[in-house]
């Protein structure tokens, strides 16, 4: 619930703008929306420009690991040779890398390969296969300021079925970032990305999803997939948050690893890949502040 300021009080944001000419407009826009029976962004889910600065430089560093993971990976190497770029490349760069010690995770990067929904942990002794595909999920710390974003990589030649999978699950990204403009709903772009991987025979998890992002790793709103246009938080400019959808080719459901507490894979141990964008809603519609 946003709390009532006076007009001419200086805006809660800190702009040192009073309120009325600073976020007011755009509160009681919220705040009608609100009546109406929608769900609504709390003030801190609505981030400044120059918070959103901050986000942009942390991603920025995001970008250029991924990068640098693209130009390297291949056939022979393994998941900990991955962790050793991001580690590399991030710390080169001045940013922290936000998995290392997140609530005990003991690695730099997620690398999950196959039938490996997420949460892969890297290792020496998983060693990239030709027709592996394999999901790389990178998040920096740069300034205090949290970017996330992931990629999928083909190793070498890979069967016409995962490749498909792949693109299917990027386009399912694009999809769902045409949705993202102020006034409109999560739930618009959650039902785009559910109705691309439908159509192309896919399913989408929906216990694990994405999130606001920027001053933690992991923000509300919880950004589901399994959603109808009209429903869910309503979009504000300001507002930062990932993208990620998991897209299985085979059923939704999912299990985790009971000795390491968590890679997570597909039930039925058909494929599963994922792309994931860090995005801010603009006054106009979206800007990628990672991908
Ligand atoms: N990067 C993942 C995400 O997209 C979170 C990983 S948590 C970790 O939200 F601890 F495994 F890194
Ligand atoms: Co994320």
């Amino acid at each position: 619930m946003i709390k009532k300021i006076g007009r001419n009080d200086p805006c809660w944001c800190g702009s040192g703008k009073k309120y009325k000419y600073c976020h007011q407009k755009m509160e009681d826009k919220i705040l009608r929306y609100e009546a109406e029976g929608h769900i609504v962004p709390t003030r801190d889910m609505i981030k400044t420009p120059e918070q959103i600065d901050g986000i942009r430089e942390s991603g920025k560093i995001n970008v250029a690991v991924l990068d640098a993971v693209a130009e390297q990976i291949r056939p022979g190497m393994s998941t900990q040779d991955i962790d050793n770029i991001v580690y590399e490349t991030t710390t080169r760069l001045g940013g922290i890398p936000a998995p290392l010690n997140y609530e005990g995770f003991p690695k730099s990067v997620c690398t999950s390969i196959n039938d490996e929904v997420c949460h892969g942990i890297p290792s020496e002794d998983i060693i990239l296969q030709e027709g592996d595909i394999i999901n790389v999920d990178v998040s920096t710390i740069y300034k205090g300021y949290f970017s996330d974003s992931s990629r999928m990589f083909c190793i070498g030649e890979v069967s016409e079925e995962r490749r498909r999978l792949v693109e299917v699950a990027k386009e399912c990204i694009q999809k769902g970032l045409e949705q993202v403009k102020p006034w409109g709903f999560m739930g618009d772009m959650g039902e785009a990305v559910h109705r691309h991987a439908l159509d192309h025979g896919y399913s989408v998890v929906a216990d694990i999803g994405g999130h606001g992002v920027g001053l933690e790793f992991h923000e509300d709103p919880f950004v589901s997939y399994v959603t109808t246009r009209g429903t869910e938080i309503l979009l504000v400019p300001g507002m930062v948050f990932t993208i990620e959808p998991m897209v299985n080719a085979g059923t939704d459901e999912f299990v985790q690893d009971e000795d390491n507490g968590w890679t997570i894979y597909t039930y039925d141990g058909e494929d599963s890949a994922q792309w994931e964008v860090t995005v801010a809603v603009t006054e106009d519609g979206y800007e990628i502040l990672a991908w």
